[in-house]
């Protein structure tokens, strides 16, 4: 393999640029030229490729967001988009290829490699963390950072005002940020929406409420809870007149600033052993980290799997809510 090529698609996640960099220092490290391709798969198809250096990935390993930029493909979704993306590949002499990205990511590469067999490797890039295959994604350590700096602000004016928060973090079709804020956060309870009864039991909490003597609470909610915190809030209102209820949603906060130092480290670690694995014959699949060691794992296991969250931390919650 003389030339690969890397780029970012989907949402943006704190650590990608660290990763981009980590590509690039090890094709040139190996002698392998390095292409950059803008804008996920739509610069793919729109044969948007630059070359990159060592020096074109000087002073991002702190930044947030993507140098390569990012976008959600519909284009890619169809046949005809995704053979204009290869004949772009081909006419830049690329041989393989580094997608850094979430679910929809591994799903356009596994469709791709199928149809025109360039070798692709996934690097697990979403604040979501929401990909079977690995522990962790890239991003997901800084948005736990920056939700739990926001609710610490937030139990200020909680405890000043005898109020129930509601908060939302993002997390589209899993709980992973909401579990993990809450306890980082020392919610009261957390709404996910792998648990079908957690809004029973959260009225539940609510109605034995004078018993805990409690004068304000915080209540994280995940964006995939059915109707989000604005709905619960309305909910819990109509239940409980009088408490003082309000919702925020933290939104894409989450999702920009500085990578953590544990981001850092996790994207370089699976930048690296991405283009160490493309160079080694890694043809359609995923990096992963798994008990802090490197883990590859298909494209195909990877998407047709739902990654289970860890169940010791619902009842976490539970028992430090008291
Ligand atoms: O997948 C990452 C994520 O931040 C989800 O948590 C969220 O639902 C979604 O992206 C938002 O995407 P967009 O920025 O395109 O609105």
């Amino acid at each position: 393999m003389q030339k690969i090529a890397v780029f970012t698609s989907g949402g943006d996640a704190p650590g990608m640029n660290a990763c981009i960099r980590a590509v690039v220092r090890t094709a040139i490290y190996y002698n392998i030229e390095i292409m950059g391709i803008m804008r996920g798969y739509d610069g793919m198809i729109q044969n948007e490729l630059i070359p990159l250096d060592s020096r074109s990935v000087a002073n991002i390993i702190q930044r947030g967001g993507t140098i390569l930029k990012s976008a959600r493909s519909d284009e890619f979704r169809t046949y005809e988009g995704r053979k204009k993306a290869f004949e772009s590949l081909k006419s830049n002499g690329v041989e393989g290829i580094i997608c850094i990205g979430g679910n929809g990511t591994y799903t356009g590469a596994n469709v791709f490699y199928n149809e025109f067999g360039i070798p692709s490797i996934g690097v697990p890039g979403t604040i979501d963390n929401d990909l079977y295959g690995t522990d962790f994604t890239i991003g997901y350590d800084t948005a736990l950072n920056t939700a739990t700096e926001a609710i610490d602000k937030i139990r200020d004016t909680a405890d000043s005002h005898n109020r129930v928060f509601l908060v939302e973090v993002m997390g589209r079709d899993s709980g992973f940020i909401a579990l993990a804020v809450g306890i980082a956060g020392g919610a009261e309870a957390v709404l996910i929406p792998e648990d079908q009864k957690d809004e029973l039991k959260l009225f539940e909490m609510f109605s034995k409420r004078k018993e805990s003597k409690k004068s304000f609470s915080i209540i994280v909610v995940a964006e995939g809870e059915e109707g989000g915190a604005s709905t619960i809030a309305i909910k819990l209102k109509q239940q409980f007149p009088e408490l003082d209820i309000r919702t925020t949603i933290l939104g894409h906060i989450q999702r920009g600033g500085s990578p953590t130092a544990r981001d850092r480290i996790l994207s370089t670690r699976l930048g690296v052993s991405a283009v160490e694995r493309l160079l080694a014959g890694g043809k359609n699949e995923c990096v992963g980290m798994v008990n802090n060691k490197i883990h590859y794992t298909s494209f195909k296991e990877a998407v047709d799997n739902k990654k289970p969250l860890p169940d010791y931390i619902l009842s976490l919650i539970e028992i430090l809510s008291s």
